[in-house]
């Protein structure tokens, strides 16, 4: 327990707000929780059943003033994990959310000379876009997306920007970033908006940058949440998972508990002021072995993952952060993929309306353009 005791939880009401939620209340915080219960998230309006009636809920949106000053009373401290994260193309509402709402939150603070003391911001691993590899001849290289050309070709691997030879993966430290499409844009943005604001008017924050996480409560209801949703949805159906491109992409998906614990950490934690993290699971994991692991826990190891060759305009390839600096405060994440998709799998068969989301996602995807190539390419 630190010198904050009244916390405020932006988007509490989602995937890793709420169980960053459980945990303050678990440590004796006092936990007022801000969400606008957006769909397609939630169904309009309603609270989700897990919200725990120990923390307090007021309904607002981040991009609304009178909102932030109605909640930020008697708050010394403030995790703001509400975003918008979506592939349609409505570039501004993404800053508008994810950027303009976090300056509006200092904003409040500053103009009201309110005693918030501290922010810990969710940003983005995203923010890394194509992530850093290594090139034998020309050394250390941060490639740009991979042209749509190469991508119809199913060409998959990133290239030297240098040579155009091959690239080693190497995994990304907090220095360099390297966005390339609005939401990450707009996080990183978020995320620099806390730290400079944060520096300027003595407000402690802290940006952190979660890799894919992963654990119950993950919507299956968006566009977005990813290969848990889909594959649990596919093997649970007797369907072989279907991976974009050729499944060999290598992700350090993250468990929500060890998310929670690292958000905790830089709450408590003095050392993190006004410092990015990287929240990653600390382990290379390719989609397709993460299906077998999916297939595998849902009693049905026969069903071995395959590719039509559909890509996901503007995916990263392969994206795996480094954690040493998040580890070197004491934190390490301990939940791997097995633990993420067994609790995941018990949790979504309990939901009654865990029906076959994934595919209606992955057809309003094809609709949207974001997911390209197949059999026709
Ligand atoms: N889930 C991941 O893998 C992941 C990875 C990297 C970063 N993040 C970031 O972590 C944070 C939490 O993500 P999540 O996966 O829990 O998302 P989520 O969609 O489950 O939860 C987000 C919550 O924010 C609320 N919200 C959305 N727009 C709002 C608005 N305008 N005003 C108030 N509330 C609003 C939603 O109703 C929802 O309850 C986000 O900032 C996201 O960008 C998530």
């Amino acid at each position: 327990m630190s010198q904050f005791k009244r916390i405020l939880v932006t988007g509490g009401a989602g995937f890793i707000g709420s169980h960053t939620v459980d945990l303050l209340l678990r440590q004796g915080y006092t936990v007022r929780v801000m969400d606008s219960l957006t769909p397609p998230v939630h169904i309009a309006g309603q609270l989700p059943a897990y919200f725990p009636s120990a923390a307090e809920f007021m309904q607002g949106d981040v991009r609304d003033k009178a909102a932030w000053e109605r909640a930020l009373v008697g708050i010394d401290a403030v995790f703001h994990l509400a975003a918008y994260q979506d592939y349609l193309p409505d570039f501004s509402k993404f800053f508008h959310v994810n950027a303009f709402a976090t300056a509006l939150m200092y904003e409040v603070i500053v103009e009201q000379r309110l005693p918030v003391q501290k922010a810990v911001v969710a940003s983005s691993q995203a923010a890394y876009g194509e992530g850093k590899y290594l090139c034998a001849q020309d050394g250390v290289q941060f490639p740009a997306p991979r042209p749509e050309a190469q991508l119809q070709l199913r060409h998959w691997e990133p290239l030297c920007p240098a040579c155009g030879g091959s690239l080693q993966l190497l995994d990304t430290d907090e220095v360099r970033v390297n966005p390339h499409n609005s939401y990450a844009l707009s996080k990183y943005g978020g995320e620099q908006i806390a730290l400079v604001l944060g520096r300027r008017y003595g407000i402690a924050s802290v940006g952190m940058r979660y890799s894919i996480v992963q654990g119950t409560r993950q919507s299956f209801r968006n566009a977005y949440s990813g290969v848990l949703r889909i594959f649990a949805m596919q093997v649970l159906s007797g369907q072989q998972p279907t991976a974009y491109e050729d499944g060999e992409q290598i992700r350090d998906f993250v468990n929500v508990d060890d998310v929670a614990r690292a958000n905790l950490l830089a709450l408590e934690d003095a050392r993190a002021d006004y410092c990015a993290f990287n929240v990653g699971g600390g382990r290379r994991v390719t989609v397709n072995q993460f299906a077998r692991v999916m297939a595998a826990a849902a009693g049905r190891p026969d069903l071995e993952p395959h590719s039509t060759g559909e890509y996901r305009f503007g995916d990263t390839r392969h994206i795996s952060s480094d954690v040493g600096a998040l580890r070197a405060l004491g934190w390490q994440p301990l939940g791997d993929i097995e633990r993420s998709v067994g609790a995941y799998l018990e949790w979504a068969q309990q939901q009654a309306d865990f029906g076959d989301f994934a595919s209606k996602a992955r057809t309003y995807m094809q609709q949207v353009g974001a997911v390209r190539g197949g059999a026709q390419a």
